[in-house]
C-alpha cells in the first residue's frame, strides 16, 4: 500500500517512519519532506504543495491514504477538496479546522459548549482593545484571531507590553489578515500539557500524554517558540485528570462541533493550562498533531500505525486500543542559529547517529545539498531518547545531542524537568 503525508517538519518525519514500519505499507510519500525524509530508504519526498496538484498525485500513484501534518493545508480544505475527488485522508474540513484557524471561534465555541477556559473578548478596533486592557490590567494575553505560525501570541506581564501588543498587531497589521482581530484573555497561571485524541467522526482515540517546552532556553526562559522538545507521557495528566479532561474538554468538544453541525475528523489537540489545584483549562486547540510532541508519541507508539489510520478513516476507531512502550521519551529539539526570529541556512550538519532502540534522531529544517546534509530552518532536528525513567530517556537523548555538530546549533538542556520531580 502506498501512503502520502503531507508536510515537511519532525512531526511529518516521525509520522512517515511509523508508517513505513507497517509490514503493509509497500511505500511512504512526504510531500514535501526535508533532508531526513530524502535520506531515509523507505521514504520518498514528492516536491508538490498545491492541494489539488497532491490529489491528482494521489490519483496517478495509486495511493490508498493520505495523512496531513500541518495546519495550513488544512485550513485551506485539503480535506475537502480530497473528499470531493473520493480520496481517503484523514483530517479536519476547513469548517471543522476553524477550531485552530480562528481563536475567536475557538472561543466563543467553548463560551456556547461550557467548555473550561480563560475569559475573553475579541476586538478589531484598537481604541476598544486599550480600554479592556486598562480596565483588566496585567497579566494580560493578546493574540492574533488567525493562523500566525506560533508568532501570534502575547502573554503580557504589563500593561505597557499588553498595548504595545494591540498596536502591533491591529494598527501595525504586523500579522496582516490574521491579526485584523484579536482575542484578549485572562491569563492563567499553572502547568500546560499537551492532550491529542483522534476523531473518526464518531469516536475518540486518545494518544498518549505529553508536555512541550515552549521557551528557547532552560528554565522556560527567553522568547516563546514553535517548541524546542516534549516528552511522553506526561506525569501530570494523571488517569483521573485523563478522564476529567475527556469528560469536561475532548468529549463536549466533539459532540459541541456535531451540534453545530459539523463532523470533526482528524487530530484533536487541547493544549491546557491546569491549575494549582488541579482543574484543567484550554488554552488553544490544534487540529493537527503537535510539533515536536509527535516525535516522542510516535517513538511509543508499538501499534500498527497503518491499521489505525484505516480505522480512523472508515470510522471505526472503536475497534482500536493503542499499544504504547511503557518507557518515557523525551525529544530534544536543536534549533539554527537566530531562531525564532531569523533562523540561518546552509549549516552543514553533521554526526547524526544511527538509529538505535533507545535513540533515534528525526528531522525538520534539513536539506541535503550536493549530498550534504545542511540546515533549512528554524528548528533542525528532534533527537528522540527513550528511558525507563524521564532521567534515563534524558540521558539517551543527549547522548545523540551532544553526537551532533552544527555552527550556532541552539537546545535546551532541560527538557522533561517537569517530569522529574
Ligand atoms: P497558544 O498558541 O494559544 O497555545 O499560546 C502559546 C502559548 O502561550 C501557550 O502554550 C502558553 O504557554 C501561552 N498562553 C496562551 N494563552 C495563555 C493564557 N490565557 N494564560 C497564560 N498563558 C497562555
Ligand atoms: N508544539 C505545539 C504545537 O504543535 O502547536
Amino acid at each position: 500500500m502506498k501512503i502520502l503525508v503531507v508536510g515537511s517538519g519532525g512531526r511529518e518525519h516521525a509520522l512517515a517512519w511509523k508508517l513505513a514500519q507497517s509490514e503493509r505499507v509497500q511505500m511512504v510519500y512526504v510531500a514535501p519532506g526535508n533532508g531526513g525524509t530524502a535520506r531515509d530508504p523507505r521514504l520518498v519526498n514528492v516536491d508538490i504543495t498545491d492541494p489539488a496538484a497532491l490529489a491528482d498525485f494521489v490519483v496517478a500513484e495509486h495511493i490508498a491514504l493520505t495523512l496531513v501534518g500541518p495546519e495550513g493545508p488544512l485550513a485551506a480544505g485539503i480535506v475537502n477538496l480530497f473528499r470531493a475527488r473520493g480520496l481517503k485522508i484523514f483530517g479536519p474540513t476547513r469548517e471543522a479546522a476553524q477550531l485552530e484557524s480562528s481563536k475567536d471561534f475557538a472561543k466563543a465555541f467553548m463560551q456556547r459548549h461550557g467548555i473550561p477556559t480563560a475569559k475573553y473578548q475579541t476586538f478589531s478596533d484598537a481604541a476598544q482593545a486599550h480600554a479592556y486592557i486598562d480596565a483588566n490590567g496585567a497579566p494580560i494575553v493578546i493574540k492574533a484571531d488567525g493562523l500566525a505560525a506560533g508568532k501570534g501570541v502575547v502573554v503580557a506581564m504589563s500593561l505597557e507590553e499588553a498595548h504595545g501588543a494591540v498596536d502591533h498587531m491591529l494598527s501595525d497589521n504586523a500579522f496582516g489578515d490574521a491579526g485584523a482581530r484579536i482575542v484578549i484573555e485572562e491569563f492563567l497561571a499553572g502547568e500546560e500539557a499537551s492532550f491529542i485524541v483522534m476523531c473518526d467522526g464518531k469516536h475518540i482515540l486518545p494518544m498518549a500524554t505529553s508536555q512541550d517546552h515552549k521557551r528557547l532556553k532552560d528554565h522556560d526562559e527567553g522568547p516563546n517558540t514553535g517548541g524546542m522538545g516534549a516528552y511522553s507521557p506526561a506525569p501530570i495528566v494523571t488517569p483521573a485528570m485523563h478522564a476529567r479532561v475527556m469528560r469536561e474538554i475532548i468529549n463536549p468538544t466533539v459532540q459541541g462541533m456535531a451540534k453545530d453541525g459539523i463532523v470533526f475528523t482528524g487530530f484533536l489537540y487541547a493544549g491546557l493550562m491546569i491549575d494549582s489545584e488541579g482543574n484543567p483549562r484550554t488554552l488553544e486547540f490544534n487540529c493537527r498533531m503537535g510539533d515536536p510532541e509527535t516525535q516522542p508519541i510516535m517513538a511509543r507508539l508499538k501499534s500498527d500505525y497503518l491499521t489505525v489510520l484505516e480505522h480512523a478513516c472508515n470510522g471505526t476507531l472503536d475497534a482500536v486500543e493503542l499499544e504504547w512502550d511503557r518507557r518515557t521519551a523525551v525529544g530534544v529539539v536543536m534549533a539554527a542559529s537566530g531562531y525564532p526570529d531569523s533562523p540561518r541556512k546552509g549549516d552543514l550538519i553533521d554526526g547524526i547517529p544511527a538509529e538505535t532502540p533507545e535513540c533515534v534522531t528525526f528531522h525538520a529544517g534539513t536539506s541535503v545539498v550536493g549530498g550534504n546534509l545542511q540546515t533549512n530552518g528554524g528548528r533542525v532536528l528532534c533527537v528522540v531518547g527513550l528511558g525507563d525513567s524521564v532521567k534515563m530517556a534524558q540521558k539517551q537523548a543527549y547522548e545523540g545531542v551532544e553526537k551532533i555538530r552544527f555552527d550556532g546549533a541552539q537546545f535546551r538542556r532541560d527538557i522533561g524537568w517537569r517530569g522529574i520531580k
